[in-house]
């Protein structure tokens, strides 16, 4: 069972809490099948943005189905501490009111800025900090604290910021506010928290601030952007255009379920030998559904019912049946659109025909933990052989997988594929500090049990 956090008279801090929930075990016995009905939390990447951007609108929103994740509460948190209301609305959790305190309302915070896990707050956040008019810090717990941020430091330098880090580009940040210009950025990197951040800072500069990337990555930042009147524009070739000193305004939105998070349960019903199982209300936005491009070219029964339109994202309800799985090879653009579904796909592809070929992955080294090294080591625990490359790694087909410690290292994603694989395992398995599944989805485990028979 998972350990539950104490309940003392003493109010626990969110690190304190995370600290608790991380060291937590998990049991998972092998499941024959997989049947329901499931409801994933709101998009974590669409919720930074919506708290992000609500917070710094006029007037108030409503935001519908935020992220229950521990990392969009970190985002909160950290506008919250800068001055900005919000408070449960009147369907309770799953509804968030955020009084918008416009462009230039923030306050300088009291304390250093608590990012926790969280890569998107910190990298996102930067950019909407680098502008302000006063001077503050933004740090974060150990993984984050090992996670570059050169990448975001280099533009908001062209732009007039001033800001240092520590040890040469990690975090903790310490921002001087500064007055910001227009640049015309390429992107090194694929990367939508760096697009997102020079968006956001672009926000604030003068003139036209132009981001341009050759490899297409989430878009959601630009959506919301126009959703709330930004003077935005996506041009062909992948280059959007924001004109700085535009107020946006505070509206109703809706969170579309994480399709990421959707992917442990898409895989768990490829991984055990039957299934159907219904995931309702999931973001379908194009460029984040490489994932089910990928699986159903791989031969996953997925349909795709009921998709409709709302503030500018797609949503849909996701049926997927038990299916033989090719496996397949993913590399070049494909691995920055899948990249934070490897560590699932990973246990697909060692179950599958053919394997699994991952390259132009080397990203996933500087991610939560490093995943190419945590996904080894839990294969290998496993009993299953891979072969490990710098940029990925490859997996033959047709291994199964046998009853094993494994471990999460703290890294929210790690935990939750491998329970997946461990409802394909010969005996039960131990999840080590499965805790970690909160930073996105702190519901899994409850989920995870009703659905697996
Ligand atoms: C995210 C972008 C991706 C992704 C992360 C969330 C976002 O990171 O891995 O989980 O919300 O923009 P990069 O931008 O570093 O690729």
């Amino acid at each position: 069972m998972q350990a539950r956090p104490r309940l003392t008279g003493r109010k626990v801090t969110i690190n304190e809490l995370m600290i608790e929930l991380a060291s937590s075990a998990e049991r998972v016995r092998p499941a024959r099948a997989v049947h329901g009905v499931v409801a994933v939390p709101g998009d974590k990447s669409i919720s930074h943005r919506y708290a992000m951007l609500t917070s710094i609108a006029e007037g108030q929103s409503r935001i519908l189905n935020y992220s229950t994740g521990a990392d969009c509460q970190s985002t909160l948190a950290s506008m919250a501490a800068m001055g900005v209301k919000h408070e449960a609305g009147e369907h309770g959790r799953r509804e968030l009111v955020v009084h918008g305190c416009g462009l230039n309302g923030l306050e300088a915070p009291e304390h250093m800025l608590d990012a926790g896990n969280s890569g998107s707050t910190i990298r996102m956040l930067s950019g909407i900090l680098a502008a302000q008019a006063f001077a503050c810090e933004i740090g974060g717990d150990e993984s984050l604290s090992k996670r570059p941020m050169k990448r975001i430091l280099a533009p908001l330098e062209q732009m007039g910021a001033r800001i240092q880090s520590t040890d040469g580009g990690y975090p903790p940040l310490r921002i001087q506010g500064s007055a910001l210009h227009g640049i015309d950025y390429t992107l090194p990197v694929a990367s939508a928290q760096v697009k997102s951040c020079v968006l956001l800072a672009g926000l604030y500069a003068s003139g036209e601030t132009v981001v341009r990337e050759s490899v297409r990555t989430r878009d959601h930042t630009e959506i919301a952007l126009r959703e709330l009147g930004a003077g935005i524009r996506v041009e062909g070739g992948g280059a959007v255009q924001v004109t700085g000193g535009v107020p946006l305004f505070g509206r109703d939105l809706m969170v579309p379920g994480d399709l990421s998070s959707a992917a442990f349960f898409l895989v768990a019903a490829l991984v055990v030998p039957e299934a159907e199982l219904v995931i309702t209300n999931v973001g379908l936005n194009p460029t984040r559904t490489a994932l089910l491009d990928f699986l159903r070219a791989a031969g996953a029964s997925i349909q795709i019912l009921n998709v409709e339109q709302v503030n500018g994202e797609l949503i849909g309800t996701l049926q997927v049946r038990h299916s033989h799985i090719r496996g397949g090879v993913i590399e070049g653009p494909l691995a920055a659109a899948l990249i934070d579904e490897i560590p699932v796909l990973a246990v697909l592809g060692a179950t599958s025909e053919t394997g699994l070929v991952v390259k132009d992955a080397a990203e996933l080294r500087v991610k939560e933990t490093d995943r190419i090294a945590t996904i080894a080591e839990n294969l290998s625990r496993m009993g299953v052989s891979i072969d490990v490359a710098a940029d990925g790694f490859t997996l033959p087909g047709k291994q199964s997988f046998q009853s094993a410690e494994l471990d999460s290292f703290g890294d929210h994603r790690i935990a939750m594929a491998f329970s997946v694989a461990a409802l394909a395992a010969a005996g039960e398995c131990v999840i080590h500090n499965a805790g970690a599944a909160s930073v996105s989805y702190p519901e899994f485990y409850t989920t995870l049990r009703e659905i697996a028979q």
